[in-house]
């Protein structure tokens, strides 16, 4: 592995496509700025100094079918995660196909670009960033995960690449794959939770299941069991307002059980029993006079708008009366 070391680049994934001649498998671009970061989807990777951001170079194998390779992502994702716990302890989770989260919030994104037999693999990742207010509640950098110090942005580098050159060097010969789907599957982020998942231009929600063999998110819907292989996925975060209204509270908090990301709006105060019984649902309170500018914030879906949502539909005011009694039981 050899380090290329740039200040600063458009994008490291797209510097290295264009000049692939000079690059062997496993070299690497690294850039302390980009002007025109890259995301999936076609979104702007917002790139600040202090993060992490480089392209390596992985090489098509002779003799080996396609679809093997969509498992990449995944290998990729590990290997970060692996590097990040010899470096610091956190609950650091695979968001399927390519992210890395930690505590609810996204430390890495991962681009993997093919031209023809040429991998290039990109990656940001918060490491010594500060991050910006408004992406406080959704990013995380290793700086706050590591007690607030500082971290050597190359030896990072350089661990990630060698962790999945360990596994590589072994994929196509031995059952490592198997131990890498268990590990992804121990630390999934997306199971249990509802999704939106977008598949070319079709949806489907459901909640997610387990990752399968071929490296596809399973998804669970009124239809049974589905797998996918591509698309993009969604999650559901509803904002409820619950002014002083007991029952909106008892239906953030089923909702929350199956899986929906719920946050609740308060106009103005509320009152200390209803604070204490938010308080031990675990769900995120924000108080103020504008619901919108909430619902904006974290890219969510009003309650207002469709308050009858499965699995809601199936409760009755009575019975939403008794799963409060429960809650308040098991005060
Ligand atoms: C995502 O989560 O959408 C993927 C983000 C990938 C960003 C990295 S930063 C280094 C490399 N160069 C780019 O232009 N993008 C990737």
């Amino acid at each position: 592995m050899r380090i290329f070391q740039f200040d600063t680049l458009a994008s490291t994934n797209d510097y290295m496509k264009e000049n692939i001649l000079k690059y062997k498998e496993y070299d690497v671009v690294i850039a302390k700025n980009q002007t025109k970061g890259k995301g999936r989807q076609g979104n702007i990777w917002v790139s600040t100094e202090g993060m992490a951001m480089f392209t390596f170079l992985y090489k098509q194998k002779v003799g080996i079918k396609d679809i093997e390779y969509l498992k990449l992502p995944l290998v990729i994702g590990i290997s970060v995660i692996r590097a990040m716990r010899k470096i610091a302890r956190a609950h650091y989770m695979f968001k399927w196909t390519n992210d890395v989260y930690v505590d609810e919030k996204k430390l890495a994104g991962i681009l993997v670009e093919k031209r023809k037999n040429n991998f290039f693999i990109g990656i940001g990742l918060n490491v010594n960033n500060e991050i910006p207010t408004e992406l406080k509640n959704t990013a995380i950098s290793m700086k706050q995960i590591n007690q607030n110090k500082e971290l050597e942005i190359k030896k990072i580098v350089s661990a990630i690449i060698e962790e999945f050159k360990n596994i590589m060097d072994l994929f196509f010969t031995t059952d490592i794959w198997d131990e890498v789907l268990l590990e992804i599957n121990s630390i999934n982020y997306l199971k249990g939770r509802r999704i939106h998942f977008k598949y070319g231009e079709n949806f489907k929600t459901g909640v997610v299941q387990d990752i399968d063999k071929d490296g596809n998110i399973q998804i669970l819907s009124e239809k049974g069991l589905e797998s996918f292989g591509v698309g993009e996925v969604k999650r559901e975060r509803i904002v409820i307002s619950i002014k002083n209204d007991i029952i909106n509270i008892v239906k953030g908090y089923i909702l929350k059980e199956y899986g929906y990301d719920v946050i609740f709006f308060a106009e103005g105060q509320i009152t200390s029993e209803l604070f204490k019984i938010v308080e031990k649902l675990k769900i995120k309170l924000e108080v103020g006079i504008d619901i919108e500018a909430v619902v904006k914030k974290y890219n969510a879906y009003n309650f207002l708008e469709d308050d009858k949502i499965v699995p809601l539909n199936n409760y009755s005011y009575e019975e939403l009366l008794k799963v409060l009694e429960n809650i308040k039981k098991e005060n």
